[in-house]
C-alpha cells in the first residue's frame, strides 16, 4: 500500500498549530536520540535476560525434578538473585520515555519489559512468594492417599493408583471416598499459605501498576474487553454443554440411581475424573451407539508396545512429517520421560525453554494411556512452539497468547485422535463409512473437549474474583462450589464446608498457574485446525468424508509451514494480528468448535428429547 499521502496529512496537521511543531521539532532532536539508545539498551536487555532465565529455569529444573530441601533452598537463592538483577534492568528501562517511540517493534520490546510480575516484590517478599508457591507445590505433588478396601494401603498416588481406580470403578462409595480424601490432603494444609500467596501476588500487581493480581495475568492478552469476549464465548458454546449435560446426567443416574438428581447438577465424583474436568473415561458406559464398541486405545498402545520414548517418537513423527522441527539430541538426553523411582518429582506435565536456543526439554511421568497419548502431543507443541520463535529476541519469545501457547499441540492431536489417523497408527479400527461409529468416537471427543470449558471458566473466575478481594477466605469454598455449581451444573458428592478448600485440588490454582489460558486454547485449537485442514484440501463440509472431524493433517507440508509462520511471530505482534496471518480471522470464535462438534449436537438434542431429559439445572 502507498503510504505517503498519510504521512504528508499528518505534517500538515501538525504544521497547523505553532505549538505543535515546535515540539515536533524537539521530538525529532531528542527523541530520534533516545530511541538510538534505547535500541542499543534493549540488545543488552535481551541478551542479559535470556542468560538469567537461563539460570532461572536450570534452578527450577533441578528442584521440580528432585524435590529436596536442597533444591528448593538453591532454586529460592537462584530466583532471588535473578529478580534482584531482573528489577536493576527493568528499573533502568522505565527511565526511558518508551510511550512515545516511533519504532513500534522497539516500543513493543519496551512494553514486554514493562510488566516485571513478582520480581518487583522487595527481596523478603518475593522470597515469602516464592516459597509459599514450592510449599504449595510440594504439599500438592507427595499428597497420597489411602485405598478404599485396604485403609492400611497408604500411598496411593495420583499418577498412579488415582487415576486408575477415577477411570475404572464405578463403586459410588469408593469413589466418594478417593475424591474426597484427596482433598483433605490439600485443602486444609494450604489454606493458610494460600492466603500469604494472594496477599503477596497482588502487592507484585500493584508495584505493576495493576489493580490486582488478576490484572496483571489478564494483561497479557492485550484486550480491555477480554473478560467480556470469554463470556461471550462462553454463551456461544453453552447450548452444546447443555446437551452432553443433560445427556450425561440421564445415564448417570441410570448407573448410580438416586444419587445422581434427575434435574440438579451432577455429583462430581462419578465422571472418571478428579475435578470433573474431562469425562471421557464414563463415556464407553454410555455411547450413542453401544453395539459398535471403540477400541480401547490405551490397550492397544501397550499391545504394540508402546513405552514412553515410543509415544514420544509418534509425536514427533507428526511434527516432522509437517515439516516441523525434529527434537534436538539434547530434548532426548534430558527430559524425563517416565517417573524416576529414585526421587519425587513434581510430576504434572510441563514443557521447558531453557532460554539458549538450544536446551529445550519435557517433565512427564509417562503412563501408556490414550490420555498421555495425547498429552505428550500436548507438550511437544510447546516445544515445537518454543524451536519456532528462537529467534526472536527474547523479549518475544512467548506465545502470541498463552492460549495460543496451549493449543499447538492439542490441534495436532486433532488430527492424531481422527479415526482416520488412528486407523492408520492401527490404534482403532473404525469404519469411516459407518456414521454411528464416526459418531461414537465424536462423542468421546466431546467428553473431552467441550467439557473442558466450563472447567477452565471456573477455575479463573474463581481466582479473578478472590485477587479482586470480592471472594475472601471466608467464602472460598461456598463460591468455588457455587461457580462449579452455576455454570458447570456439577455439584460436591457431599456437603462441604469452609475447613475444606476444594480449588486447591486443583495444580494450577496453588502452582500460581492462570487457566484460562485453556479455555481460550480449546477455542482457538479448532479454529486453527479448521483453517489448516481448508488449506490442505482436507476439509469440505459438503463432503461426508471430509467433515472437519475426519480431518487429519498428516504429512501436509503446506499447512505446517503455515503454521510455522504464526509460530515463529512469537509475541512480536498482538495475537489477533497472529491469528490474522494463519486464519485471516482476528477473534476468537466458537464457530470451529461448533462446526465439528455439529453432528453430535444435532443427534444428542434428539436423543435428550426422546429420553425426555431434563435440560439444565
Ligand atoms: C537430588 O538432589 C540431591 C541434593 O539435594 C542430590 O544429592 C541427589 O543426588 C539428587 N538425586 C538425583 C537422582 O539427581
Ligand atoms: C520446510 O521448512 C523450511 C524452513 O523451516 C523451508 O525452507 C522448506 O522449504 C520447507 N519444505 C517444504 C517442502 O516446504
Ligand atoms: C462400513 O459401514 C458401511 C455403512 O454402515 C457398511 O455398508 C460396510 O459394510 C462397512 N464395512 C465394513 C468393512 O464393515
Ligand atoms: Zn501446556
Amino acid at each position: 500500500m502507498w503510504k505517503f499521502p498519510s504521512l504528508l496529512l499528518l505534517i500538515t496537521i501538525l504544521q497547523i498549530s505553532d505549538f505543535h511543531l515546535r515540539r515536533y521539532a524537539s521530538y525529532d532532536a531528542y527523541y530520534l536520540y533516545e530511541e538510538r539508545n534505547a535500541r542499543r539498551f534493549i540488545e543488552i536487555i535481551n541478551e542479559a535476560s535470556a542468560k538469567d532465565e537461563n539460570k532461572a529455569q536450570l534452578a527450577e529444573w533441578n528442584y521440580a525434578a528432585n524435590l529436596t530441601e536442597e533444591n528448593l533452598r538453591n532454586k529460592l537463592l537462584v530466583l532471588g538473585e535473578v529478580a534482584v538483577r531482573t528489577k536493576k534492568r527493568w528499573m533502568k528501562l522505565m527511565s526511558f520515555q518508551w510511550k512515545k517511540f516511533w519504532d513500534l517493534d522497539l516500543k513493543r520490546q519496551f512494553k514486554q519489559y514493562s510488566v516485571l510480575g513478582a520480581s518487583a516484590l522487595c527481596r523478603e517478599d518475593l522470597a515469602n512468594y516464592l516459597k509459599a508457591v514450592g510449599e504449595m507445590e510440594k504439599i500438592y505433588s507427595t499428597n497420597t492417599i489411602c485405598d478404599f478396601k485396604d485403609p492400611t494401603k497408604c500411598h496411593l498416588t495420583m499418577d498412579k493408583e488415582i487415576v486408575d481406580i477415577l477411570k475404572n470403578s464405578r463403586n459410588e462409595p469408593e469413589l466418594k471416598h478417593i475424591w474426597t480424601s484427596w482433598r483433605n490432603g490439600i485443602g486444609p494444609k494450604v489454606k493458610g499459605v494460600f492466603q500469604n500467596y494472594v496477599f503477596l501476588a497482588n502487592k507484585a500487581a500493584r508495584i505493576n501498576k495493576f489493580a490486582n493480581n488478576a490484572e496483571m495475568w489478564l494483561d497479557r492478552y492485550e484486550d480491555y474487553y477480554i473478560k467480556l469476549k470469554f463470556h461471550s464465548l462462553w454463551y456461544q458454546i453453552q447450548p452444546l454443554y447443555f446437551e452432553i449435560h443433560a445427556y450425561t446426567r440421564y445415564h448417570l443416574r441410570k448407573i448410580y440411581g438416586n444419587i445422581v438428581n434427575e434435574r440438579g447438577p451432577i455429583p462430581a465424583h462419578l465422571l472418571g475424573n478428579m475435578w470433573a474436568q474431562n469425562w471421557a473415561n464414563v463415556a464407553t458406559d454410555f455411547l450413542p451407539f453401544p453395539n459398535k464398541p471403540i477400541a480401547d486405545i490405551s490397550e492397544n498402545l501397550r499391545k504394540q508396545k508402546y513405552d514412553a520414548i515410543k509415544i514420544f517418537e509418534t509425536a514427533e513423527n507428526f511434527f516432522i512429517s509437517i515439516n516441523m522441527s525434529t527434537m534436538l539430541p539434547s530434548f532426548w538426553r534430558n527430559s524425563i520421560l517416565e517417573k524416576p523411582i529414585d526421587r519425587e518429582i513434581i510430576c504434572h506435565g510441563s514443557a521447558w525453554d531453557f532460554a539458549d536456543g538450544k536446551d529445550f526439554r519435557i517433565k512427564m511421568c509417562t503412563t501408556i494411556t490414550e490420555e498421555n497419548f495425547v498429552v505428550a502431543h500436548h507438550e511437544m507443541g510447546h516445544i515445537e512452539y518454543y524451536m519456532q520463535y528462537k529467534d526472536q529476541p527474547f523479549s518475544f519469545r512467548s506465545g502470541a497468547n498463552p492460549g495460543f501457547h496451549e493449543a499447538i499441540g492439542d490441534m495436532i492431536a486433532l488430527s492424531v485422535k481422527s479415526a482416520k489417523h488412528l486407523n492408520e497408527l492401527r490404534l482403532t479400527e473404525v469404519n469411516l463409512s459407518d456414521q454411528e461409529a464416526v459418531l461414537n468416537s465424536m462423542f468421546l471427543m466431546g467428553m473431552s473437549k467441550i467439557v473442558l470449558l466450563p472447567f477452565a471458566y471456573v477455575v479463573d473466575q474463581w481466582r479473578w474474583a478472590v485477587f479482586s478481594g470480592q471472594i475472601t477466605p471466608e467464602n472460598y469454598n461456598a463460591k468455588w462450589w457455587e461457580l462449579r455449581r452455576s455454570i458447570q451444573g456439577i455439584q460436591p458428592p457431599s456437603p462441604r464446608s469452609e475447613q475444606d478448600f476444594d480449588a486447591a485440588s486443583k495444580y494450577h490454582v496453588i502452582a500460581d498457574t492462570p487457566y484460562i489460558r485453556y479455555f481460550v486454547s480449546f477455542i482457538i485449537q479448532f479454529q486453527f485446525h479448521k483453517t489448516l485442514c481448508l488449506q490442505s484440501g482436507e476439509y469440505n463440509n459438503n463432503d461426508p468424508f471430509k467433515r472437519l472431524h475426519l480431518c487429519d493433517i498428516y504429512r501436509k507440508v503446506k499447512a505446517g509451514n503455515l503454521l510455522k509462520k504464526m509460530l515463529a511471530l512469537g509475541s512480536s505482534r498482538p495475537w489477533p494480528e497472529a491469528m490474522e496471518l494463519l486464519t485471516g480471522q482476528r477473534e476468537m470464535d466458537a464457530s470451529a468448535l461448533l462446526e465439528y462438534f455439529e453432528p453430535l449436537y444435532m443427534w444428542l438434542r434428539m436423543e435428550n428429547r426422546k429420553n425426555r431429559a431434563f435440560i439444565g439445572w
